[in-house]
């Protein structure tokens, strides 16, 4: 039986949820019949792979205009394959157009082991005229009719109020899109939804998806009356069109989707596995992500040897692994109006070179970093004045600045070529073993003449510059295994799977207010593993004389991911450099479990509107765990119900102790008792309260 292919070979959606048992479970597809003479059989029909042409009005997969000006496409099955991919069992189905010579092959992985479905499609053109693709999603997903509505969970936000979590209670019929038009991921949006029904944290059937992709992306929530929902999505089709070549292909990003009856922490646990396991480079995610130190906030633009000097001596001192000097380098750099492009050593501030600095660095035991900002240029800098004809612009509009940068045109060969020159130089000059990769405007104005003169067509930009972006990281990282790389844009603007196939961790937000933080890290969790989600500590909130908040709650909030320091360590006092060297310390005992184990989110600070936090991330054989636990405040002095844990073995005999408070006694209880009666956190009464509990399974 050739499952979910019609008589007519179209290719149907037969099922999307739970696991069945046997391949007799799946009935033959069939198209169903009309309803009316406005909702025919084709317009009915939940297709794998709509493509815009014929009786069809619901969500589509794909656009296409061939040569002759038709812009309706037919694609049929004609043969399918089931072999591997990167190391994943993969079904290949073909299809073909009905008369032009255009194939289309929608590829399937299965991560069998981590729970999820990676999509993609592949076009080419087998003729030899060309053909104009106007939409290419990665994929269609089908969810089936019910009566009980669906719940969407998103990810909004903006600079410094990253991925928070929203919330439509019931989904309606209609269309919910979620985009960006800015030519890279986006705070504002992230490309991940979840729909579930009457799920919670801990259970319940929740649909959810990724998308593999750091350019323009959109993501189509299309809901009709009868409950049944179709999730489109991919490169967004605004502004976009792809010329494709006779006898060349056009391979779509991934997008990664899966079901699960766990609740939210399950689609943590899914998307966390299969990130580690299968995204990341690999050589990099099998090492602790090291403590970093960045200069950012303490030092901005006024960059010195000797400054970076002294701030590496407090690190190193505090048991910092990674030294990162952050913006202001390079020479012009004293201020945002001025050197973005110029990737060479400022003479002035570093007059003998970085090399002193990085041998000062290596030498206190610790690696070195750096940060850069390929894509843009200041028009105050020595590239702009070379090549201004490399940035994105139409001859007779301006070229509007935003930060006072431009944008260069990562999709011209001679400006990768260029970027990929002077950062292997920069690489290969300098011991450098970790950058940050920031990105800090969009796209605008997006010409390209040279390329309208040739013939081209200058919407293919959006795609080619994420294209562009990954091409110079895959290269710098096969010139430089070692090297580790962290996506940062404005903050948390590129954190996507796409981006994580070629980096290791993500900035995830300029704000560090561990308030603010919660929110931030609560909602990126969905998607990013505690390896990727890099989180400070800092000097903020800057008013710290009103408002204190503990050194100790600032290290729990930070202690939640790839742990760094960002303040004026200058500035510390004696107490907070050795509760800061204390607490780093404790970090390193537990981040492999931080980093590596299964998330479960117990209190959410957007259900309590900020007051509460728990999480906890256990091994994945549940023998070991640690857990935070933050309350903002307690105004009625009123303690909190015992705390129901997950992920550990119901009939182990756990000890748990507290982490850096030897004065709480530790106490044994059986994983059923940690799991069914809870356990009554120790926070003290008053504001800013948190805890570290370590729970270990009795030998
Ligand atoms: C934006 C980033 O998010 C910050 O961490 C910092 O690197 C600045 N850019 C530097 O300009």
């Amino acid at each position: 039986m050739r499952a979910g292919v019609t008589e007519e070979e179209y290719v149907l959606n037969l099922y999307w949820g739970a696991r069945l048992a046997f391949f007799s479970d799946i009935s033959a597809a069939s198209m169903p019949p009309d309803r009316s003479s406005q909702d025919v059989s084709l317009a009915l029909a939940p297709e794998e792979y709509p493509a815009f042409g014929g009786l069809r009005f619901g969500e589509l997969a794909a656009k296409i205009t061939f040569a002759d000006q038709t812009r309706d496409a037919d694609l049929r099955f004609h043969d399918a394959e089931i072999g591997e991919q990167d190391g994943l069992p993969a079904l290949r189905i073909l299809l073909q157009d009905a008369v032009y010579p255009l194939q289309v092959a929608l590829l399937y992985q299965v991560d069998v082991a981590n729970d999820v479905i990676i999509r993609s499609a592949c076009f080419t053109n087998q003729g030899a005229d060309p053909i104009v693709l106007e939409r290419v999603f990665s994929a269609v997903w089908h969810l089936p009719r019910q009566v009980v509505p669906r719940r969407l969970t998103t990810l909004g936000g903006h600079w410094a109020g990253e991925s928070r979590l929203q919330q439509q209670q019931q989904v309606v019929t209609g269309t919910t899109l979620l985009e960006s038009r800015k030519g890279v991921t986006g705070s504002h949006a992230y490309p991940w939804f979840a729909l579930d029904t009457q799920a919670n944290e801990q259970q319940g059937e929740v649909y959810f998806g990724t998308l593999a992709w750091s350019g323009n992306w959109a993501l189509r929530i299309a809901t009709t009356i009868t409950g049944a929902t179709a999730i489109g999505g991919g490169i967004h089709e605004h502004d976009f069109a792809w010329t494709l070549a006779a006898q060349t292909s056009f391979t779509t990003p991934d997008f990664v989707a899966g079901f699960t009856l766990d609740g939210m922490n399950g689609v943590r646990r899914r998307l966390h596995r299969y990130v580690r396991e299968q995204v990341l480079p690999q050589k990099q995610a099998s090492q602790p992500r090291p403590v970093l130190y960045n200069s950012w906030e303490a030092t901005t633009f006024d960059v010195t040897e000797e400054g970076q000097r002294l701030l590496a001596e407090r690190a190193a001192g505090l048991g910092v692994e990674l030294f990162v000097v952050d913006d202001g380098w390079f020479p012009g750099r004293v201020h945002d109006r001025a050197g973005l492009g110029d990737w060479r050593v400022d003479p002035q501030k570093f007059p003998h070179g970085l090399r002193p600095l990085i041998e000062r660095v290596k030498a206190l035991g610790m690696q070195f970093g750096l940060w850069v900002e390929p894509e843009m240029v200041n028009a105050d800098s020595d590239l702009y004045r070379l090549h201004p004809d490399w940035i994105y612009h139409f001859p007779q509009r301006p070229r509007s600045e935003a930060r006072n940068q431009l944008v260069l045109n990562v999709g011209r060969q001679d400006v990768q070529a260029y970027l990929l020159t002077v950062l292997d130089q920069l690489l290969t000059e300098n011991a450098i073993d970790f950058i940050k990769w920031d990105m800090n405007r969009p796209l605008a104005e997006p010409g390209w003449p040279e390329y309208v003169a040739q013939g081209g067509d200058a919407r293919e930009i959006w795609v080619r510059h994420t294209q562009g972006v990954y091409t110079i990281l895959d290269a710098l990282r096969a010139r430089h295994p070692e090297l580790s790389i962290e996506s940062c844009s404005s903050g948390g603007g590129r954190a996507d799977l796409g981006v994580l196939r070629r980096t290791d961790q993500v900035w995830t937000s300029d704000n560090t207010h561990p308030d603010a933080r919660l929110f931030i890290q609560e909602g990126i969790s969905h998607i990013l593993p505690g390896r990727v989600m890099g989180a400070w500590v800092t000097d903020m909130p800057h008013d710290r004389m009103v408002n204190e908040i503990p050194v100790q709650y600032r290290f729990h909030v930070a202690m939640m991911g790839a742990l760094g320091i960002g303040g004026h360590l200058l500035h510390w006092s004696d107490e907070d450099l050795a509760e800061a060297t204390r607490w780093i310390a404790v970090y390193k005992s537990i981040r492999h479990l931080v980093q590596d184990g299964d998330q479960y989110w117990l209190l959410s600070p957007t259900a309590s509107k900020g007051d509460l936090a728990a999480v906890t991330s256990v091994a994945p054989d549940g023998s070991e765990a640690v857990l935070f636990a933050f309350r903002r405040s307690n105004p009625f002095w009123e303690p909190l119900p015992f705390l129901r844990l997950q992920g550990l073995q119901p009939a182990t005999q756990y000890r748990v102790r507290e982490l850096g408070n030897a004065s709480v006694p530790e106490i044994i209880l059986s994983g059923a008792a940690l799991m069914g009666r809870g356990l009554e956190l120790p926070l003290r009464h008053g504001s800013y309260a948190s805890c570290l509990l370590h729970i270990r399974a009795e030998a």
